[in-house]
């Protein structure tokens, strides 16, 4: 803690804390060894670490005997990795690909955990990650997340997940309330929005490992997605692509559940958003969504089909910017430097900035105007 407290005073950003759990490890170790005849338990094994720390996600132990009686202990051996093989298909799943499933969480939701648990994607191919601040609020939710976290790991095999990682995060919170009227002001978006960058980018260079073939960002408020959600959004072979991410409410005038768009942070850029970035200071951000600066640009959410109208839900239009709530990322961008900007980027910052960068780095991104995902209703 009191290296942490020095580095927070110089400046330094993010400092994780020493929080990297793999609980998961000691759940296995702690159930019974009853050999399970099923094929992925069996795969289980076969991809258990022989160390601890090798590579630092890896939840199984292998059993090993070896120098153990005699106290000795054997070093990790050399693991290779050839990352020209490491591919990001269509078909992930019959590919045997690694999705790494990252949320940053303030708060944590029985519905997205329920929803997580729910995705037909192998989950021995998942491994899950996570950051949370070092707030009140924040050891609330590590303290639910772990339970949850418990509870899945020592259940039936085959809902296990690879393994799972929770961070915490060191920097004093910029705003206090985590409440949806403080979070959305326009002063405090650049503020909040600076900070989420660096929370992402803790999460992503402390958890991508060298078997990682897709990063799915899933926002800890999105509490209903389509079970195949991984599938679906990897089938369309892009680099980055984006869901269009509603909530549902009820109309107390029509008395029925409905939905209306919530994330506006997917778009198609405008002439009138290029010219006001080109009157801006260096330091100033361009948001999307308020009165206070209309961009004119094209938003995923408003390119929706009613609800019943049996649109395709594969449609796919290109995208300037991406919103992170539910955020499909080939691990190939993330390794080529793409990152959340947490300083103006073109006058972007965050997954906006994300898109940018990915645009830059000659990568496009892409939307899904048809294919939903749901955000918790406050
Ligand atoms: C990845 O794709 C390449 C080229 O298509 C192929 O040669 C290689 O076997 C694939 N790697 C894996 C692990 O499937
Ligand atoms: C509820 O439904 C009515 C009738 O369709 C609509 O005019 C109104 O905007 C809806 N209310 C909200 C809060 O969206």
């Amino acid at each position: 803690m009191v290296v942490a407290r020095s580095l927070r005073r110089n400046n330094s950003v993010t400092w994780v804390v020493a929080g990297l759990v793999t609980i998961v490890l000691i759940f296995f170790l702690l159930s019974p060894s009853a050999p399970s005849p099923s094929l992925t338990a069996h795969r289980r094994q076969q991809d258990a670490a022989e160390h601890s720390l090798s590579p630092p996600t890896k939840p199984f132990l292998k059993k090993s005997g070896r120098g153990s009686s005699s106290g000795k202990r054997t070093p990790p051996p050399v693991v290779r990795y050839n990352l020209n093989e490491l591919n990001s298909t269509a078909s992930p799943a019959a590919a045997g690909e690694h999705v790494l499933i990252l949320t940053p969480m303030a708060r944590f939701y029985r519905e997205y955990w329920d929803n997580l648990l729910k995705l037909t994607y192998p989950h021995e191919l998942i491994s899950l990650g996570f950051i949370l601040p070092k707030t009140k609020e924040g050891n609330a939710a590590t303290a639910a997340l772990q339970a949850a976290v418990a509870e899945t790991q020592s259940g039936p095999v085959d809902n296990r997940f690879a393994s799972v990682t929770i961070l915490r995060q060191d920097f004093d919170s910029p705003l206090e309330s985590q409440d949806e009227k403080e979070r959305h002001k326009y002063e405090n978006q650049k503020i909040r929005r600076q900070a989420m960058s660096r929370a992402r980018n803790s999460l992503l260079f402390t958890t991508l490992g060298p078997a990682t073939s897709w990063v799915l960002w899933l926002d800890a408020d999105i509490v209903e997605t389509p079970p195949t959600l991984i599938e679906d959004l990897a089938r369309h072979d892009k680099p980055v692509i984006v869901p269009n991410c509603f909530q549902r409410y009820y109309n107390s005038s029509t008395k029925r559940m409905e939905r209306r768009p919530y994330d506006f942070n997917s778009w198609q850029d405008s002439a009138t958003a290029q010219e006001l970035a080109k009157q801006m200071g260096r330091d100033e951000i361009l948001l999307e969504g308020y009165a206070e600066l209309p961009t004119y640009r094209t938003l995923l959410a408003y390119m929706a089909a009613d609800e019943d109208s049996g649109a395709d839900p594969h449609l796919e239009v290109q995208l300037d910017g991406v919103g992170g709530t539910a955020l499909m990322v080939k691990a190939q961008v993330h390794r080529d430097g793409a990152m959340f900007p947490a300083f103006p980027f073109y006058h972007l910052v965050e997954t906006e900035g994300f898109a940018k960068m990915a645009r830059r780095l000659g990568y496009t991104c892409w939307g899904l105007p048809n294919y939903f995902v749901y955000h918790y209703n406050e």
